[in-house]
């Protein structure tokens, strides 16, 4: 299989998919990787790297693109990619579809098969190609936050963990999975007063065991706002796997919250959490709206971009040999088929698009809404 990796080119990324370690693996089961110049460079791979691990090293995006069939990158195709793609291709990335119609019509006209990281689900409905940047964002989260709370920065002027003789900053953590988990895990450590609200009570009571000092409640629209008007830091962590993220947070209630808090939407990717939230980035994390603080970066992880790819790149390496295996250039995905394993049936299940189609049925109701 010919697979390539091209460079990362939203603003702020520095994340590489596969490593050169990971390149290597695949080399070495027969296939041929292309990496375009300089892709590992902001995670501390240098194309020396690359080219000592067996891949062939190219010089443009539009030259990878045309060598490649199998196109593993970290975040969607924005237009520099979209131009390059193909009906042959398969897409192995994030793509947060359901926060992105324009780009479900685009990648239907190419007719090409994207297959999105976060889509890829387990036997227990686990997503494990989206928890490793989940785990990675909920722990920048709080970091984000707590220092968005400096007085320089138009916080609160709250130190979230508190000192003797004054309180701790409260946070709020909407959502108790993986991002959720590690927002409170840090927020914990630092001292912080914690509350996490979660729909679902096994999430809760793990939680709680694990952080007997930490408060758990069911999520309901009026306990989010009682605790969210009080909050230092609300970070939100909710996901429905594969729709917009819900909006659990309103307007009338950011109103009520008070001047220099912070709100850091991680779900951002699938939509935000927060009513009328804009996507913020690297260069310009956060605005300010109604004397709040919100930051909202769609790819929080790229700050880490050296811990995020390796992180990544072992998670996604088990699925890329497994795509890599099957004979992508006669049917396309529909080689998964035959192929016996969990990894090949997960891969399966997680095709979005496909000869044209969006072949996926909670995407496909989340369209029709
Ligand atoms: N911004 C970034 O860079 C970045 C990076 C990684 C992940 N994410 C996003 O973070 C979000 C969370 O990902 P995750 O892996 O933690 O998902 P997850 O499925 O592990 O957890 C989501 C949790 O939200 C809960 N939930 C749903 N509706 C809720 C509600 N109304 N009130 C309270 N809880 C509710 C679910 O029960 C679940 O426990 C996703 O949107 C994901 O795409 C963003």
């Amino acid at each position: 299989m010919k697979i390539g990796i091209p460079q990362e080119i939203m603003t702020g990324e520095g994340r590489v998919a596969l490593t050169p370690q990971a390149c290597k693996a695949l080399v070495d089961a027969g296939h041929s990787v292309y990496v375009q110049n300089d892709a590992g460079i902001n995670s501390g791979y240098t194309d020396q790297d690359y080219q000592a691990s067996g891949t062939v090293l190219i010089e443009s995006a539009q030259q990878l693109y045309q060598q490649a069939q199998l196109i593993v990158k970290v975040k969607q195709p924005l237009a520099q990619d979209i131009r390059f793609l193909r009906s042959d291709h398969v897409i192995f990335s994030y793509l947060h579809l359901a926060a992105d119609i324009p780009l479900i019509n685009t990648l239907c006209d190419i007719g090409l098969c994207a297959i999105p990281f976060e889509s890829v689900a387990d036997e227990l409905g686990s997503l494990p190609l989206l928890a490793p940047m989940s785990r990675v964002a909920g722990r920048i989260s709080v970091i984000r936050g707590a220092s968005l709370l400096f007085r320089n920065r138009g916080g609160r002027g709250v130190l979230l963990g508190g000192v003797d003789g004054a309180d701790p900053g409260g946070v709020v953590v909407l959502g108790a999975g993986v991002a959720g988990r590690n927002a409170v895990a840090y927020a914990a450590a630092l001292g912080a007063r914690v509350d996490v609200l979660d729909l679902k009570e096994h999430k809760l009571e793990l939680l709680k065991r694990r952080h007997p000092a930490i408060n758990t409640h069911l999520s309901t629209p009026a306990l989010i706002e009682e605790l969210c008007v009080q909050a230092d830091l609300v970070i939100g962590a909710v996901l429905l796997a594969g729709r917009r993220a819900p909006v659990v947070l309103k307007q009338s209630v950011v109103k009520k919250m008070n001047p220099g808090s912070v709100i850091v939407d991680i779900s951002i990717d699938q939509g935000g959490c927060v009513e009328g939230i804009r996507s913020t980035t690297s260069e310009e994390l956060c605005y300010i709206d109604n004397g709040v603080i919100h930051s909202a970066v769609p790819n929080m992880p790229a700050a880490v971009a050296r811990t995020s790819s390796q992180t990544l790149s072992s998670a996604i390496l088990p699925y890329v040999m497994t795509l890599a295996n099957q004979d992508l250039s006669v049917q396309g995905c529909e080689a998964l088929n035959e192929a016996e394993s969990p990894q090949a049936e997960a891969l399966q299940r997680a095709i979005a698009i496909q000869h044209g189609e969006v072949v996926d049925d909670v995407l496909r109701q989340e369209l029709s809404k």
